[in-house]
């Protein structure tokens, strides 16, 4: 089965109009980029920096290994996640945390 066959979810930015599809297979800031779309600040894409941080207030997901010193495991418990280290395991729906460019809100 390629990558393309794997199911897709819609992942949702509220407070924005944001949505884009995200396989289970990739990251939610990956999904992001590749629907070409913007709203969570991207930086490492490595678990390190912290910029993606998000808030996780819908849905299922698994998250990978992220930097103790931007995201603490009490944060980690109450739902806020690294958008580079979460892939999708329903449609989702979260909160972006780091700071936005004015830009991604569009007009
Ligand atoms: S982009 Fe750096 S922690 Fe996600």
């Amino acid at each position: 089965m390629s990558s393309v066959d794997k199911p897709k979810y819609q992942i949702n930015i509220l407070k924005t109009d944001i949505e884009f599809g995200c396989r289970e297979d990739q990251s939610i800031l990956h999904g992001m980029g590749q629907a070409g779309r913007k709203g969570i600040p991207s930086g490492c894409h490595g678990g390190g920096c912290g910029v993606c941080k998000i808030k996780i207030t819908a849905g299922t997901y698994v998250s990978g290994k992220m930097n103790r010193d931007v995201i603490t495991e009490e944060e980690e418990a109450s739902g806020y996640k690294l958008a580079c280290k979460v892939e999708p395991r329903s449609d989702i729906a979260l909160e972006v945390i780091g700071k936005m460019r004015r830009s991604y809100f569009g007009a």
